[in-house]
């Protein structure tokens, strides 16, 4: 996979050479790069915001530095998925996730200050599929830190990336469920210990006792994502927890 970042500050995007990304890029699995938005800027100060037109708070981004990066890095004719991380994106999801770990190219615009000019996303839709996301209700200073979660959470799931591939069928969201609590020796610790079906070495009641948790866990802490699952989704068992 492809994936190119602009953004006004590269050194925020440094962790991405770090541990399993860093080794999936030096495996040459995932091809990554970060551009400095102000190398597409042509006055002295390396302008990128203005103030917003109709007035009110904050700086919006220019559109020229970011449509002439576009162009500089997408000549086209092939295009990337473009992704725009924005506190009034579509929420990012496991399934979303999913998705994009199938794409060849993946393209993110770091907006900072108040967001970019939406000339520049209305542009870009004329040429290449523009998905605004939003990691999740709150605001951030700026794209960034919401394409680090994005890169990780899709990067994850390429096959060869992770070392133990049989760790994603079990993960949190993958069945739509939260996981199950995990345990790991010593068996007893502090006064508290592993539950007693965890070290029985039965493994359907294990299997049941972990689907029992993560139902229970997702009805307490999720209950929008147990009243979203299709009724298939739930066995008589699982009715009974
Ligand atoms: N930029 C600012 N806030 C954000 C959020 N919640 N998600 C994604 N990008 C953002």
């Amino acid at each position: 996979m492809k994936i190119d970042v602009i953004t006004v500050f590269p050194e925020y995007l440094a962790p991405l050479d770090l541990s399993l990304i860093g080794r999936a890029r030096r495996d040459g699995i995932v091809s990554l790069d970060v551009h400095d938005l102000r190398r597409w800027t042509h006055d002295i100060h390396r302008t990128v915001d203005d103030t917003p037109a109709g007035g009110g708070a904050g700086m919006i981004m220019r559109p020229e530095p970011w449509g002439e990066a576009l162009d500089a890095l997408v000549p086209g004719p092939e295009v990337p998925h473009l992704l725009v991380p924005s506190p009034a994106g579509v929420p990012f999801t496991q399934a979303q996730a999913v998705r994009l770990a199938a794409e060849p190219w993946l393209a993110f615009a770091c907006g900072r200050y108040e967001g970019i000019d939406q000339r520049v996303l209305d542009a870009a839709s004329d040429r290449m599929p523009v998905t605004e996301v939003s990691l999740g209700d709150y605001v951030l200073f700026g794209g960034e830190v919401a394409v680090l979660a994005i890169v990780e959470a899709v990067t994850r799931l390429i096959p060869g990336v992770l070392g133990n591939a049989a760790s994603l069928a079990e993960e949190s969201h993958n069945d739509g469920l939260l996981e199950a609590p995990s345990y790991t020796k010593p068996a007893s610790w502090d006064g508290r210990d592993v539950p007693e079906v965890l070290m029985s070495g039965h493994h359907a009641r294990i299997q049941r006792w972990r689907r029992d948790q993560a139902l229970l866990r997702t009805a307490q802490r999720r209950p929008d994502l147990l009243a979203a699952l299709p009724k298939e989704a739930l066995d008589r068992a699982d009715r009974r927890c």
